[in-house]
């Protein structure tokens, strides 16, 4: 029976919609006229999923078309749902620059050939045999690059939006990178009131809200950012209190004018040069918060090195990786205080959100390599007045 409603669906012109109607003839000598009504009925419920999948593991830069390939097939549905699970359709896709790294071959990365790209989503629950969440409730999940998924615990939770917030917010300010920078912030680097911030990728989901919340400690701010437009944004909409752009060749010098005090706290995204720079101009017990290296992260051999390390050594910095998934515990708290924030106006935010659906995923995902997004980077799934 599963095999033989397989092959319907694969002769249907497109899943789950039209049927090939001679197939249906010729198997109607065989078959009862019930058995083939029950058979077009599951035809009409079938619902069409779409999921990328990696295809050719990247050794340097990935090659959308390349690295993954998009795959159609069936959705699965209740039917399919062991105890716990739940069933969700994914309404944004959240794309994240630590995600390339699953795309390297090796034997231990969490995606391997043929492997739905992993990704967080805010979802929509279709069907739940999980007590926590029923049909129609809002979930966060590791669902993958995939509209339609089957989760499970603990690769979901059930959100939502506060006061003030919107959906998008539950993977952005309010999510992995909002969260990251609160506690990040609050753990390692340790802002007090006066002292000077420099933030890198500063224009990004994680940069934007470090920035802003060491503003709301009282800090002098200093971000880095890709082009001028971004730095005007962060001075005249986020209250940065400088904003310098990388790009120039001016940068070494503009970065030196910006912190006559040197620097107590660097928020670190990039590595490479920048984290290089900052180095020169920390000062004396600096903490240096290593959130992110994005530019090694397609390069690894290729990338500019860190040459100024003794400054650390001379100047007593402490320099700590920071990891937000080792600090699971803390998350309730964080996004309280950011929901906190959001809802008093004093925490700002401004989306990138790529429309068209999960066909976008593997260009958008360039996007961050290439610096085009400004605050949270997210593709449209499913658009919200699809979503009943
Ligand atoms: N440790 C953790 O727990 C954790 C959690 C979340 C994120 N992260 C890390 O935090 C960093 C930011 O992540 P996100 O999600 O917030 O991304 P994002 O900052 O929104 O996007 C990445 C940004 O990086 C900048 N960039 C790209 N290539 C660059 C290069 N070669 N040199 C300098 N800047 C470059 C681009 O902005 P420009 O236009 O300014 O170049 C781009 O917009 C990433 O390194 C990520 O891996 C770490």
């Amino acid at each position: 029976m599963k095999y033989l409603s397989r092959s319907f669906f694969l002769s249907s012109r497109s899943y789950g919609s039209t049927i090939d109607e001679g197939f249906i003839d010729v198997c109607s000598f065989a078959l009862s006229s019930r058995f083939i009504q029950r058979i077009r009925t599951l035809v009409a419920m079938a619902r069409e999923n779409k999921k990328f999948v990696l295809a050719q593991p990247a050794k340097h830069d990935f090659i959308p078309g390349e690295t993954f390939r998009l795959e159609k097939g069936i959705a699965p549905t209740e039917d399919d749902l062991k105890d716990g699970q739940i069933l969700v359709e994914a309404l944004y896709l959240s794309l994240d620059p630590g995600a390339r790294y699953w795309l390297n071959d090796s034997p231990s990365s969490l995606v391997q050939r043929g492997d739905t790209m992993y990704g967080f989503t805010v979802s929509r629950v279709i069907a739940s045999k999980n007590g926590l969440v029923k049909e129609g409730d809002i979930v966060t999940a590791s669902s993958g690059w995939a509209e339609v998924a089957i989760v499970e615990e603990p690769n979901f939770s059930k959100a939502e939006v506060p006061k003030g917030g919107q959906l998008t917010d539950l993977l952005g300010v309010l999510g992995v990178t909002g969260i990251t920078a609160y506690i990040g912030l609050d753990k390692i680097g340790k802002p007090q009131a006066g002292e000077t911030v420099v933030v890198s990728a500063a224009a990004g989901a994680t940069g934007s809200v470090v920035g802003q919340i060491a503003k709301l400690r009282g800090c002098r701010v200093v971000g880095i950012a890709g082009s001028d437009e971004k730095c005007a944004w962060l001075t005249s909409e986020l209250g940065f209190d400088t904003a310098l752009n990388y790009k120039k060749d001016t940068f070494k010098n503009d970065l030196a004018e910006a912190t006559p005090n040197q620097i107590d706290v660097f928020w670190d995204n990039v590595g490479g040069e920048i984290l290089d720079e900052a180095l020169l101009h920390a000062k004396q017990n600096a903490r240096f918060v290593i959130c992110g290296a994005i530019t090694t992260y397609n390069n690894p051999k290729d990338a500019k090195g860190v040459y100024n390390l003794a400054a650390v050594l001379l100047k007593s910095i402490r320099m700590e990786g920071f990891n937000v998934f080792n600090f699971v515990q803390d998350w309730p708290d964080a996004r309280k205080a950011l929901g906190g924030w959001l809802a008093d106006g004093k925490l700002k935010r401004r989306d990138t959100i790529v429309q068209g659906g999960l066909e976008k995923a593997e260009y958008a995902f360039k996007d961050l390599f290439e610096g085009k997004n400004r605050g949270k980077l997210l593709v449209e799934i499913k658009p919200a007045e699809q979503d009943e």
